[in-house]
């Protein structure tokens, strides 16, 4: 993820006046055995049942909002939201299937370019459910804005391998986690994706992911891009590395961790290196 919030910030728990006011509460009828899920950093992640309880935040008004608006718009590849526990806790459908979290070493299908097109074509398929979302200005997301700006769409902004799911037999068809959600544009919600799938890593990071040999980065953004069906890829190395350098100030800002700084200065370097390659892959 862009682990550019430390991950406590501002999550209180439950907002009795906003979540009461704009959520309903989830009655609570299940007798199934509770289950923690790996992860959860910002608080535990209980699966129950066909449910997932999740702590809450100044901004989860405002992920409900959206999450209800992509089920009407019928985007199937986010979780659907049931409402607040008597726990405060957000209730979400459990979506089946795998993700890395478990897993000691990624597998296979994280870096398939089947799973490319895959994640390509669900996040323009989000993209173009959420171009009709305008959130009431009241609600705060997660950055601390309100509203959109014109060109502005409510991104994920935190497409990463971790927070897609995968049915059983490795083909990616959702995407969790939907805590960063908020006001950006269609090409940095695409930019911070591609970091991630397309695998722009330096060498020790990829291999960190699984990847035996260093991937063919300059074709794998193009198959990613073609994917999301981006016309206008002028510039759009450059929108990588310019997220990828607002992630890296607003974590030395947080004092964030230091591995994750030296991370991210690596593939900043790796990106540049390669600069003229993936320009000419995608022009
Ligand atoms: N709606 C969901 N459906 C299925 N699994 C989920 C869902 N939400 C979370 N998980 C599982 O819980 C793990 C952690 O959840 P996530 O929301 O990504 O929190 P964090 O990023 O803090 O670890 C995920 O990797 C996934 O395995
Ligand atoms: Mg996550």
């Amino acid at each position: 993820m862009v682990a550019t919030q430390s991950r406590s910030d501002k999550r209180q728990g439950f907002h009795a006046a906003s979540l009461t006011t704009r959520r309903r509460v989830y009655r609570d009828t299940t007798t199934e055995r509770s289950e923690r899920l790996y992860g959860g950093w910002g608080g535990a992640v209980i699966r129950t049942g066909g449910t997932v309880r999740r702590s809450t935040g100044d901004w989860t008004p405002a992920v409900h909002a959206l999450l209800t608006h992509l089920e009407s718009a019928g985007f199937d590849g986010s979780p659907r939201v049931f409402g607040v526990d008597a726990e405060g806790r957000e209730v979400l459908s459990f979506i089946e299937g795998q993700t890395v979290a478990t897993a000691a070493s990624w597998p296979e299908w994280a870096r398939s370019e089947s799973n490319l097109v895959r994640v390509g074509s669900m996040l323009r398929r989000f993209h173009d459910a959420v171009e009709t979302f305008r959130p009431d200005p009241e609600l705060t997301w997660r950055s601390g804005r309100s509203g959109l700006e014109p060109g502005e769409i409510i991104g994920h902004n935190d497409v990463s391998l971790a927070n897609l799911v995968a049915d059983s037999d490795g083909r990616i068809h959702s995407l969790i986690d939907w805590d960063n959600a908020g006001p950006t544009t269609r090409r940095k919600d695409l930019a911070i994706a591609a970091w991630h799938v397309v695998a722009l890593h330096a060498p020790a990071h990829a291999e960190a992911r699984g990847w035996t040999r260093q991937p063919d980065v300059a074709r794998r953004l193009r198959i990613f891009l073609d994917a999301y069906g981006l016309t206008d890829r002028t510039g759009f190395v450059d929108d990588i590395l310019d997220r990828l350098g607002h992630a890296l100030t607003k974590l030395s800002a947080n004092g964030g961790c230091a591995e994750f700084v030296k991370l991210l200065q690596a593939d900043i370097a790796f990106i540049e290196s390669n600069r003229e390659a993936l320009e000419r892959a995608i022009a």
